[in-house]
């Protein structure tokens, strides 16, 4: 959750470190800090509370010059958000920072104290520093030092730290991302929690596994060494090409990432479609086409877990494979009943999101055959399933999530058909890529005509509470238009299925609630029906029914135009939208911060 750069190189450091933290962001943005020796070789630490531009403005225009720094941007955990609190944590010649929990930091804060360390701060963090300290004190190396006290700490954790003496880095991590990255060319190495902040800085990137200890130096041969903890050489990462565009990270000609990444979604569409069916990406379908489930067990977090329930709708309806969702954060810690038949499927953006992990983790220990749709490539998630499937959303930086939803869904949906045996029939190929096409033309039409939403939004935007309601496989859309609205408008919002309003939550309505309505054609008059329930209880309903919806456009005081034919059950896709660009446009008019929302992070990596 928080975000950790370190770099060593030609260039000047503490820039490059901003430049990185700046990427990172919407992952924390409580507070953020550097560590950096000078041309001198003296260690500074300069951290500051809130976001990364009170940093900015400590440190001041002429920046320091130095070539090795750390930095971190928080998403606090162990006590409050303070300067203290902020990372690098540094005691003499050591600073590091830390992504994660230390889950016996108590009882190795007892320890240390009796041994004499007093502790600055209350985070977790600065346990992991005082055991480098005391072991440092008691004869052992810096790298010695790093691998003794990475022994003690439990939990899920990554440590970046700097050493004033060596002038080296050493990067590891248990359970928490972590990369390292290196310029062939010039002799910048880095390290980072995100692949994202390394972009047009490295060409190569290394991800390692748990436990292994990387050391970035300034030294010209062996940039960059992996060991393990005996300190013998470790071969376990997996090396790759750095290939994210750099033009992913700029906003363009949009007021915030969140409206770019909505528009970038017609785009998006095809280009999934010409790479899993229309041409290079088919291996990967082909290699999921072994899978034969008995069950799929669907499990993922946040607006990932909808997705898993939009998954399931189709997988289910198409190839009558029975599927269960789970939320990762309940799943890991049942007993579950699991059975050699079953296939584990996880849906996850970033692949590192603490409970999608765990789950996996629980079903590749009971023996079941795990898969993945997932965003980034490298990740741990896809390092640790069996099968993987790219969404290819590009980098998503606004924390609220909208188009990964679309490309898992869409996802989902190509192993849907490789499933059900459609791969290698061209009338069933063709048919899809129509398919995608015509969903992608529509949103694009969505957007155009984005201003009918926007003129709902400026007249709702003020009301006590929101319930959005849908049934079928409209249900989990109302769900997640529920969710967007909260993330990011701070306003009460609820998804609930149209038809359970009456068993309790319509004791709500009153003129002061909206019912943001999801009209499809599935169950029609039945939903009908649930928006007549709520108007004779004088709630304001938003209808997002079709353009030749007589019915709902007289009942209902707002009317969304949709169309719907031909889309199939890629139509919840298509409403999602609809509900995107309302969420956006009534945080717009309320104010909020869209792109980092308070309190939230975009990649879960604590649990
Ligand atoms: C966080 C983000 C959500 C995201 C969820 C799961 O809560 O704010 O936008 O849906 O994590 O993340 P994942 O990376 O696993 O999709």
């Amino acid at each position: 959750m928080c975000g950790i750069v370190g770099h060593i190189g030609s260039m000047n450091s503490i820039q490059v470190v901003l430049q990185g933290l700046s990427k990172l962001e919407y992952r924390g943005y409580d507070s953020a800090g550097v560590s950096y020796i000078d041309h001198s070789g003296n260690l500074f630490n300069q951290k500051k509370e809130g976001k990364l531009v009170n940093l900015e403005k400590l440190l001041g225009k002429d920046l320091p010059q130095t070539n090795i720094c750390i930095g971190h941007t928080r998403w606090a955990t162990h006590g409050e958000v303070n300067d203290v609190n902020s990372h690098p944590h540094s005691f003499g010649s050591i600073s590091l920072v830390h992504n994660g929990i230390i889950e016996n930091a108590n009882e190795i804060k007892k320890e240390l104290r009796e041994k004499g360390y007093e502790f600055k701060s209350q985070t977790d963090t600065e346990s992991f520093l005082g055991l480098m300290i005391i072991n440092m004190k008691e004869g052992l190396s810096f790298s010695d030092a790093v691998r003794a006290s990475f022994k003690r700490v439990k939990g899920h954790s990554a440590f970046v730290v700097l050493c004033k003496e060596t002038k080296e880095i050493i990067a590891v991590k248990r359970g928490a991302p972590l990369v390292c990255g290196m310029h062939e060319t010039d002799s910048n190495v880095m390290v980072s929690s995100d692949p994202y902040a390394l972009v047009g800085l490295v060409d190569k990137l290394y991800f390692p596994e748990d436990e292994v200890f990387c050391t970035l130096s300034g030294a010209q041969t062996n940039l960059i060494t992996f060991a393990e903890f005996d300190g013998t050489p470790s071969k376990r990462y997996l090396s790759t090409k750095q290939n994210l565009s750099a033009d992913a990270s700029e906003k363009g000609d949009f007021e915030h990432f969140m409206l770019k990444e909505i528009h970038e979604q017609p785009g998006l569409i095809r280009a999934l479609t010409q790479y899993y069916i229309g041409g290079d990406g088919e291996a990967s379908l082909e290699d999921v086409s072994s899978i034969k489930p008995e069950r799929l067990i669907l499990s993922a977090c946040g607006t990932a877990a909808y997705a898993a329930y939009c998954a399931r709708d189709i997988i289910e309806n198409e190839n009558r494979i029975p599927c269960v969702v789970e939320l990762g954060s309940e799943f890991r810690y049942r007993d579950p009943i699991l059975s050699k038949g079953d296939v584990a499927l996880f849906i996850s953006q970033s692949g590192e999101t603490a409970d999608t992990l765990a789950s996996q983790g629980l079903c590749k220990q009971k023996g079941i055959k795990t898969v993945s749709i997932v965003n980034v490539m490298g990740s741990t998630l896809y390092r640790d399933c069996d099968h993987n499937l790219l969404i290819r959303a590009g980098v998503e930086i606004g924390v609220a999530s909208t188009k990964a939803f679309t490309q898992q869904v869409l996802t989902s949906k190509l192993l849907s058909f490789t499933l059900k045996g459609h791969l290698k029939n061209a009338q069933e190929r063709k048919a899809l890529i129509d398919r995608f096409d015509l969903l992608a033309s529509r949103i694009e039409s969505l957007l155009q005509n984005q201003d009918v939403i926007k003129k709902i939004a400026e007249e709702i935007y003020n009301y006590k509470g929101y319930f959005y309601t849908g049934r079928g496989t409209y249900y989990p859309i109302a769900l997640e238009g529920a969710l967007k609205l909260k993330e990011i408008a701070y306003v009460h919002a609820e998804g609930y299925a149209a038809g359970e309003l009456k068993h309790g939550p319509i004791a709500l309505i009153d003129e002061n609630m909206v019912n943001i309505a999801i009209i499809g054609p599935e169950l029609h008059e039945k939903v009908l029906s649930n928006a007549e329930e709520i108007k004779s209880r004088k709630g304001i309903i938003v209808a997002l029914a079709d353009v030749n919806d007589e019915e709902a456009k007289g009942m209902c005081r707002y009317h969304v135009p949709l169309k719907f034919d031909g889309l199939g059950d890629l139509s919840p896709i298509y409403v999602n939208v609809a509900n995107q660009l309302l969420a956006y446009y009534m945080a717009k008019f309320k104010g909020t911060d869209i792109d980092k929302p308070r309190n939230l992070a975009k990649s879960v990596t604590v649990e």
